[in-house]
């Protein structure tokens, strides 16, 4: 049996390799790390290569800090090219390709020692990495490597959405799906900054080179005495991995933190304060690397409060931080009025951006640079690029990703999100007629820019996983690996993440998550918003579970006009919100005519009846029902493919994974039968193959006999099946009962019912008076997803009691004992025969 693993090591578990692949690795004789000090990153390439060598391969080597002569020639050197040059290594890096800042070389030896030469001590450690990476998937076996890597991008940065929590003891993260911060508890940094370090590791060996640690919706409290010095460990913390730290700040801070009477940056008093708390933190963190501004943005405060421009704001922190160093300003781009009218059809969010940010273009200072969320929107299932990227020539970018999966399951739901991430890198945005692929506007090369590249919400908490769900990790690595390389095949990229994370030989387990992976984001797609109408999720809410409905009738912009006629958003010029045309003139003419306009972003560019056919041949809705169906009958077969790895992986993460993925496949139909009859009833007209609004194995729970239960109106009411579902009105039991009206047969037995927090029923299903199963409603504290405290389309969820033998007429009770304000809701039973998904 494989040993536990908890996921804390991720894909840096350096597992050892069968006798076969190790009996082609020569002995190497030691390992030299050119280093002076013990913290810095090349000392910490050393041990690393000292441990990852140790458990892979079995051999045991000492670490030296000097090269001497002969002996080392079966030696792994890792050190700088200076390092290198001082050590009496010269002929080594002398003819070396040109390298990059944190740039290396990797010359693996032909089983006859190593050279890892960084072009500084960031550079060092990341090949270090690299050999282990490619050691720890076999590559090394039968291969020699002799390569110069160089960064795509110079900023490849994490953003922590951790928050100080100054008034209540949590330690929360804003749409954080894996425990709590590592970083603050109860208003202050945390003492034991073990698992930041642990942190800064996985980062560094993903060339992660900045994280900034908390929140942008920020608190003035960050900068009180101890937390100043509480940032000043976290850096120190990082720091030996290469990983510099920034912070996010809030624009409010000299009012509420030294109480001055305003924040407005043209103020002489408001300039002095940031000026000499810039100074105070660079006193601590001498390599501070900059600071994450939202303002003006969702109720933030910002320098158009104050009757300043957007560039005037920037521009002071930015000058704040010049004298220091080389600090940045990331000055983000996600500023829109979410107060919209919908009724006014030319009221776009989409065209935010460009209307706040394009025309300051050449205002800003050159060390600020705009932080643009991917899409226009916001992190959904589908969208264009940012049309703002084709926008800013003068004013470097970064394009923000979110590694956590705030929009597409929340790290209950498996996506995979680089393939995602491919379709926005790949996107060309012809700017003057030219290829200009996101991918090099964001990596400085269409307008020549030092300075740019990518930032992703990352929100690891403190759960051994870090994300929540083992198979989520794969979107934290796919992140680095682009953030360096974004030309990377996003099928690559998780192949070598599974070598490293579960097996490196075992051709079942690779094949299977990588089937699983590769499908992951279309599935996700077709059971939760398809066309480009957005991820349908409750966006008043807990983003998570669905409700079409709450997309439209509110402020945010995120909407889809669907009436019972037609649906979309149109963002032509022609008789939209204009919002096709902020993109260059090829792009806009492809997306502005409905013939050009690709069907997967259709709904976000055009506002089109039901009855419209795709290039498929089918209709809007039809599509929408099918895709619905398709995808949430694929999520089923995720926990059943899962299921075959059962032994080839260590039973803890094995079962980890399978308890998340079966919670998938049961979440999936909550999905699907949401979707489908919120349309339905929108439209009223019926899937051509019959099955939405009639399920032949169903059994409604408002139908059966209730003792102790009461019905009740879910809503919204899609999130019931038949929009009723009943709750306990006792608070000790309560029974719903009825006779199996199927033919006798081996069954499996679905039971919908609803887990949302304020406590833990228990339920027990009984046929003929004999148990067949039982279960708590306590996924609220397994699951780690944004949870919800209501009967809804979040918390409807199902369990499956498989191969029961159900006698035709046999009595079927679902027994639920209440717990506090859990009220064991029911929404309906299944009796399924075998296969069948309903
Ligand atoms: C989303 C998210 C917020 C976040 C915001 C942002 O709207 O739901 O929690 O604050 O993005 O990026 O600033």
């Amino acid at each position: 049996m494989l040993p536990p693993e908890t996921g804390l090591d991720a894909w840096l578990r350096y597992a050892p390799l069968s006798e076969t692949l190790r009996s082609q690795h020569k002995q190497l004789s030691h390992i030299v790390a050119l280093s002076d000090g013990s913290a810095d990153p090349v000392s910490v390439a050393g041990q690393e290569l000292q441990e990852g060598i140790r458990k892979i391969l079995g051999h045991s080597l000492t670490v030296s800090s000097r090269h001497d002569g002969a002996s080392s020639d079966s030696a792994i050197v890792v050190g700088t090219v200076s390092a290198f040059q001082k050590s009496g290594l010269s002929a080594a890096v002398q003819s070396l390709p040109a390298l990059e800042e944190d740039g290396f070389w990797l010359d693996s030896g032909d089983g006859n020692g190593a050279h890892i030469v960084g072009q500084n001590e960031r550079g060092a450690l990341y090949g270090a990495f690299e050999y282990l990476s490619l050691l720890a998937q076999g590559k090394l076996a039968s291969a020699t490597v002799r390569k110069a890597y160089n960064p795509g991008a110079s900023i490849r940065y994490v953003n922590q959405w951790d928050n100080l929590d100054e008034n209540c003891p949590h330690g929360s993260i804003e749409r954080g799906y894996g425990g709590k911060s590592i970083f603050f508890r109860d208003g202050f940094v945390l003492e034991d900054l073990s698992r930041v370090r642990q942190y800064a590791r996985l980062l560094a060996s993903i060339r992660i080179n900045g994280c900034i640690v908390n929140n942008v919706n920020s608190s003035h409290e960050l900068f009180n005495e101890t937390n100043l010095e509480g940032l000043g460990r976290i850096a120190d913390a990082m720091r030996p991995y290469g990983v510099r730290i920034g912070v996010s700040l809030f624009f409010d801070t000299p009012r509420g933190l030294a109480g001055l009477p305003t924040s407005d940056p043209l103020d002489p008093a408001v300039v002095k304060f940031w000026e000499d708390l810039t100074a105070k933190l660079y006193k601590r963190i001498p390599d501070m690397l900059g600071y994450t501004i939202k303002a003006n943005s969702e109720g933030q405060p910002g320098p158009l409060t104050y009757g300043r421009t957007l560039a005037e704001g920037a521009n002071m922190f930015a000058r704040a931080l010049k004298p220091h160093g080389d600090g940045i300003v990331m000055y983000r781009a996600f500023v829109y009025n979410h107060h919209l009218d919908e009724a006014d059809l030319k009221n776009d969010r989409a065209n935010a951006a460009v209307e706040y940010f394009a025309h300051l273009d050449g205002e800003f200072e050159d060390n600020v640079i705009i932080q643009i969320k991917f899409g226009p929107i916001d992190f959904q299932i589908r969208e264009p690029p940012s049309p703002l990227f084709a926008h800013l020539r003068k004013t470097p970018v970064i394009c923000e990703f979110m590694v956590c999966q705030e929009y597409l399951g929340q790290q209950s739901h498996y996506v995979y999100m680089a393939p995602e991430w491919e379709t926005i890198l790949g996107f060309d945005m012809r700017i003057d007629g030219k290829q200009s692929l996101v991918r090099d506007i964001a990596g400085g090369k269409v307008h020549g820019w030092k300075r740019s590249g990518y930032a992703a919400v990352t929100n690891v908490g403190d759960d051994s996983t870090w994300l929540g769900h083992h198979l989520s990790m794969s979107n934290l690595y796919a992140y680095g690996r682009l953030c360096w390389d974004a030309t990377e095949p996003a099928q690559d990229i998780l192949l070598d993440w599974i070598r490293l994370t579960f097996s490196a030989e075992n051709s079942t387990v690779i094949d299977t998550i990588r089937d699983i992976g590769m499908e992951s984001w279309p599935t996700y797609e077709a059971y939760s918003g398809n066309l480009g109408i957005q991820t349908l999720c409750d966006i008043l809410y807990t983003h998570y579970g669905p409700s079409p409905g709450s997309q439209d009738g509110n402020g945010w912009g995120q909407w889809t006009r669907a009436d019972d006629k037609a649906l979309g958003m149109d963002r032509t010029a022609a008789t939209g919100t204009g919002n096709a045309a902020q993109y260059p003139p090829e792009v806009a003419a492809r997306f502005e005519n409905i013939e050009t306009t690709p069907d997967d972003l259709l709904l976000w560019f055009h506002h089109v009846p039901y009855t419209h056919k795709l290039k498929s041949g089918k209709t809007v809705i039809q599509h929408f029902y099918d895709a619905h169906y398709d995808g949430s009958q694929n999520a089923q077969t995720f926990p059943k493919r899962w299921a075959s790895l059962k032994g080839l992986i260590d039973d803890a993460r094995w079962e980890h994974v399978a308890f998340k993925l079966a919670y998938q496949a049961g979440h999936s139909l909550v999905w699907r039968d949401s979707v489908n009859n919120f349309y339905l009833a929108k439209c009223g007209i019926p899937d051509e193959k019959n099955r939405v609004g009639n399920y032949r194995w169903r059994i409604e729970a408002e139908s059966m006999q209730l003792e102790g239960y009461e019905v009740v109106d879910v809503t919204p009411r899609e999130a019931a099946s038949g929009g009723r579902a009943v709750v306990a009105s006792s608070p000790t039991k309560a029974t719903a009962t009825t006779r199996n009206p199927f033919p006798t047969g081996k069954r499996d037995i679905a039971v919908n019912y609803y887990d949302h927090t304020g406590g833990h029923a228990r339920y027990e299903i009984l046929v003929d008076g004999k148990v067949v199963g039982q279960w708590t409603g306590d996924l609220d504290t397994r699951l780690l997803h944004a949870f919800s405290e209501h009967v809804d389309g979040h918390s409807a969820t199902r369990v499956y009691f498989r191969g029961v033998e159900v006698k035709e007429g046999a009595e079927i009770s679902v027994v639920g004992y209440p717990d506090g304000k859990d009220k064991a809701p029911l929404d309906y039973i299944s009796l399924l025969p075998e296969g069948v998904v309903d």
